[in-house]
């Protein structure tokens, strides 16, 4: 009894991106920095959090919507208790297919086994620089490369499959764009560059500071033979390239200069139950207090195809005419990416 829902645009429902927890250890300068999110600064309280059992109830009910797949964000996921127990319920649903995490990587030598064993079978580790001077800077807790490097050979151990993404921001890292692919080439570890992007309130953004996917994969060739390779599956947001001698492959994730809003089928849950149809959203719907309330599955359900229905976020390709608004956006950390 699995139903298709498509919205405004046609786009169908296939991907829910659950994020278990709005604090992080690290303070990326492009998506928490420090100077806002300090010591004083108010995180959720747990009360607020949505409960394990809340989260697998609306999984259950989007698999019926036609979600296949369930990825896990934060903040810094990890830093969930006990997520591995909430992985092994999501790992039951009938009609999910793929169960992965976004994760910094540091707490994976401690857990990566134990989430293999719940049913995750890959992970998405950040690391935006291989050189220490310039981690330090980006993670903005100092933190060398170490941990890190020490997350995704644990992951790889424990059996899941792993890609790194580098958010490439011009004057930040993008000296590390070659030295991340000599290092993760041939590793079975696909890179994945990002474009930085205009998310949450804080970032300073700026169009001057954003390297494109054409510059990116230039400097790529500079020193290595790629060839384009086609999508893994229907709207893939990372552009494939594959090395020549067959020495594994890299991506880029080009929101701001090549957009792919029009086959975006993803749908973005926050920590404390918040429902978001964009990374760029402003304004998300209240599925807590559905969820706190007496509603039934099915009146759940219903709301939750009503929102889809109506969606009609386009954000990343709308973005040269929207840049002057200064509209107020949900921050990263919170939302997960
Ligand atoms: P795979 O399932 O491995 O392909 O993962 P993914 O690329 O969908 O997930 P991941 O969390 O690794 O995403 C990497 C980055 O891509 C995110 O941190 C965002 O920067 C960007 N991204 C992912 N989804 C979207 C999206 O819907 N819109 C925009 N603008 N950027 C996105
Ligand atoms: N631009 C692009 N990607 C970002 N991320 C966080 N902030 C930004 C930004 N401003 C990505 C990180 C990580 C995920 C949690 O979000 O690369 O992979
Ligand atoms: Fe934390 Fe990831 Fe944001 Fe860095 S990008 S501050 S690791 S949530
Ligand atoms: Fe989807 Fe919004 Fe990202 Fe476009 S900007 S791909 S609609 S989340």
């Amino acid at each position: 009894e699995i139903s298709q829902v498509s919205d405004h645009f046609g786009r169908q429902l296939r991907d829910l991106r659950i994020s278990v927890i709005d604090k992080c250890n690290f303070r990326c300068t492009y998506c928490m920095p420090k100077e806002i999110f300090g010591d004083d600064h108010m995180f959720l309280p747990e009360s607020e959090l949505l409960s394990f059992d809340e989260i697998t109830r609306v999984a259950e009910q989007f698999a019926k919507l036609g979600v296949e797949k369930i990825r896990i964000t934060g903040g810094e996921p990890l830093l969930r208790k006990n997520l591995d127990k909430l992985i092994a319920r999501l790992n039951n649903i009938h009609g999910i297919r793929d169960i992965a995490l976004t994760t910094n990587g540091v707490f994976l030598p401690r857990k990566a086994q134990k989430l293999k064993e719940s049913g995750l079978q890959r992970v998405n580790i950040s690391l935006d620089a291989i050189e220490d001077n310039v981690f330090k800077e980006t993670n903005g807790r100092g933190v060398v490369t170490l941990p890190v490097i020490k997350g995704i050979e644990a992951a790889q151990k424990a059996g899941l499959k792993v890609k790194i993404n580098m958010v490439v921001k011009k004057g930040m890292n993008d000296s590390q764009i070659l030295p991340m692919a000599r290092y993760f080439k041939g590793k079975d570890i696909i890179l994945r560059y990002i474009e930085f992007m205009d998310v949450g309130n804080h970032n300073g953004w700026d169009m001057n500071n954003v390297i494109s996917k054409k510059q990116i994969i230039d400097r790529i060739k500079e020193e290595m033979a790629i060839v384009p390779a086609e999508e893994n599956y229907y709207g893939e947001v990372a552009t494939r390239y594959k090395y020549a001698d067959g020495d594994g492959e890299i991506g880029v994730i080009s929101s701001v200069t090549d957009s792919f809003c029009s086959s975006c089928t993803r749908i973005r849950l926050s920590a404390d139950g918040k429902l978001y149809t964009c990374l760029f959203a402003s304004d998300g719907y209240d599925l807590r207090k559905d969820l706190r309330s007496e509603i039934s599955d099915q009146v759940l359900a219903n709301n939750l195809k009503a929102i889809w229905g109506r969606r009609a976020d386009r954000y990343s390709d709308d973005r040269a005419a929207l840049k002057n608004t200064n509209r107020k956006k949900i921050e990263m950390s919170y939302i997960g990416g």
